[in-house]
C-alpha cells in the first residue's frame, strides 16, 4: 500500500524529543526521514536513561522509529559538504537545536534557500521572537512558560507540571501540521519557506480555554465552575482549578472502590445537564430531579462539592470498571483512571496498533506507541529505530559518493 508521504525526504537534524516526534510521524505517514547524528554519541538520549547497558535507551527507540541514521560532522568542511548535498536533494530539514546554532554551523535560512529553494526549513525553539528567544529550553520550562504550569494543581498547592509532554511532542505535533501544510503551499508556489513552532506558543495554544477563563475572571471577577466558588477567593489570574472540569459541564475525581491501597482506583465524573435525571437515579437521590436547590445546572454550581461527595459515596462502592459499565448504559460521561500499566496492557490499544510491540537487534522487543493518527489509506507499520550510522554508506553512496569517498570520510572522522 502506498502512504501519504511517499517521496518525501526529511533530513532530520533534531535531537532529544520535540523534534524526533515530528520527524517520526513525518516517518509513518511514509516520509523517508534520513536523522543526522554526531559520530560516537549521537542523540544524547540513545544513553540517557538506559535500561539495558550498552543498547539504546527507550527514550531514543520509542521517539525515533522508522528512520534512517546517519553519522555525520557537519562543522567539519567535508562534512558540511555532504549536508549541502543533502540540503539540495530533500525536501524538508528539521530541527530543533538551541537557538543560533544551525547558523554558526554557516547553514542560515538564506544559505540553505539559496542551495535549495524549494527546501522547507522547519524549527522549535523554546521562545518565539521576544526577551527570551536566545534561551535553551526543556519541556518542564515551556509547561511553566506556557501557562500550564500556573494553572494545574490544587488551589492551595504550588504550581504543577503534568505528566503529558505537552512542551514537547506538543510541539512536535504542531511543526509537523506546519511542514505538510508548507508542503501542500509548495505545490502551488514552487517555493520552500521556514515553518516554525516554539514550545511557549504551543503549550499556550493547548491552554487556550484558559486565556479564555482570564477574560472572563476580568470582567466578572468570579467563575462559578471553579473549586473556589462559592466560598474561596478569586485573584486577578486564573486560579489553578484541582480536578474540575475545564468546559461547561462540572466534572470531579471520585474514588472508587479500593482507592485505600490502590492509587488509581479513581473515576472521573461528569455531572452533564443532560443526564441529571439518570444521575439522581443511580445514586439513589430521586428527590433531587426535581428540588429547586438541584433540578438547574446554575442552581447546583455553588453546590458542587457536595454533590460530587455524593456520588462518591456511590462510586466507593464499585470499582472504577463497574462504575464505567454502568454509569455509561446511563449514557453518563465519565472515564476510569487508567494506570499505565493498565493502558499497556489494554488489548483493544494493541488491535489497534496505539500500543505496539517493537523488536530491536540489541534490546530485543520493547512496547511502544503507535502512530494515534489513523488514515485509512496510508496504514501505518511501526519498525524499529535505526542503530548510530546504521546507513550511513547507504544514504551516501544514494547521494552519489563512492566507495572510495566513503572509505575516505570515514578515515578522517567526518562520518
Ligand atoms: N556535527 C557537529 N556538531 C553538531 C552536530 C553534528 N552532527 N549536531 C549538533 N552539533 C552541535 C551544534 O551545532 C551545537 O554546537 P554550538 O553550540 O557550538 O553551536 C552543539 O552541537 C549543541 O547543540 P544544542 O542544540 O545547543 O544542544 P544542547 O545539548 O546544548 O541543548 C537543548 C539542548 C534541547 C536545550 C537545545 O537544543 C534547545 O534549546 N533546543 C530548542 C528547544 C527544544 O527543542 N527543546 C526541547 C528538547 S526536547
Amino acid at each position: 500500500m502506498s502512504k501519504a508521504l511517499d517521496g518525501v525526504r526529511i533530513l532530520d537534524f533534531t535531537h532529544v524529543q520535540s523534534g524526533p516526534t515530528c520527524t517520526q510521524l513525518l516517518a509513518w505517514f511514509g516520509a523517508d526521514v534520513i536523522k543526522v547524528e554526531r559520530a560516537g554519541e549521537g542523540d544524547a538520549t540513545r544513553g540517557q536513561l538506559r535500561d539495558i547497558p550498552g543498547a539504546d535507551s527507550l527514550y531514543f527507540t520509542m521517539l525515533n522509529h522508522n528512520k534512517r541514521s546517519i553519522t555525520l560532522d557537519t562543522k567539519n568542511p567535508k562534512g558540511k559538504a555532504v549536508l549541502e548535498t543533502m540540503i539540495k536533494t530533500c525536501d524538508v530539514l528539521v530541527e530543533n537545536f538551541a537557538p543560533g546554532a544551525l547558523d554558526r554551523m554557516g547553514f542560515t535560512w538564506e544559505r540553505i534557500n539559496e542551495l535549495n529553494p524549494r527546501m522547507i526549513v522547519a524549527s522549535v525553539k523554546g521562545f518565539g521572537p521576544g526577551p527570551y528567544q536566545d534561551c535553551k529550553v526543556y519541556e518542564n520550562v515551556a509547561q511553566c512558560t506556557g501557562g500550564s504550569a500556573s494553572t494545574t494543581g490544587f488551589e492551595d498547592g504550588t504550581p504543577m507540571v503534568t505528566g503529558a509532554q505537552i512542551g514537547d511532542s506538543g510541539t512536535g505535533l504542531h511543526l509537523a501540521l506546519g511542514i505538510v501544510t508548507a508542503l501542500y503551499q509548495r505545490n502551488s508556489t514552487g517555493r520552500g519557506q521556514k515553518v516554525n513552532a516554539s514550545m511557549q506558543d504551543s503549550v499556550l495554544n493547548l491552554c487556550r480555554v484558559k486565556v479564555r477563563d482570564q477574560q472572563r475572571l476580568a470582567r466578572t471577577g468570579v467563575m462559578e465552575e471553579y473549586p473556589q466558588y462559592p466560598n474561596g477567593k478569586f485573584g486577578d489570574a486564573v486560579p489553578r482549578a484541582g480536578n474540575a472540569s475545564g468546559g461547561g459541564q462540572p466534572g470531579s475525581i471520585l474514588k472508587c472502590k479500593g482507592w485505600e491501597t490502590d492509587p488509581n482506583a479513581y473515576i472521573y465524573f461528569i455531572a452533564q445537564a443532560a443526564v441529571w435525571g439518570s444521575i439522581c437515579k443511580v445514586i439513589g437521590k430521586e428527590e433531587w430531579i426535581t428540588h429547586p436547590d438541584y433540578a438547574k445546572p446554575r442552581d447546583r454550581l455553588p453546590r458542587l462539592a457536595s454533590i460530587f461527595a455524593t456520588v462518591e459515596e456511590w462510586t466507593k462502592t464499585k470499582t472504577k470498571f463497574e462504575a464505567m459499565d454502568i454509569l455509561n448504559s446511563f449514557d453518563i460521561p465519565c472515564g476510569p483512571i487508567l494506570s499505565i500499566k493498565e493502558i499497556t496492557e489494554d488489548q483493544s490499544l494493541r488491535d489497534t496498533g496505539t500500543i505496539v510491540e517493537v523488536d530491536h537487534p540489541v534490546r530485543g522487543k520493547y512496547l511502544s506507541v503507535g502512530n494515534p493518527i489513523k488514515l485509512s489509506d496510508s496504514k501505518t507499520e511501526v519498525t524499529r529505530s535505526p542503530l548510530l550510522g546504521e546507513h550511513t554508506e547507504e544514504v551516501l553512496a544514494q547521494l552519489g559518493y563512492s566507495a572510495e569517498q566513503i572509505a575516505d570520510l570515514r578515515a578522517e572522522k567526518v562520518i
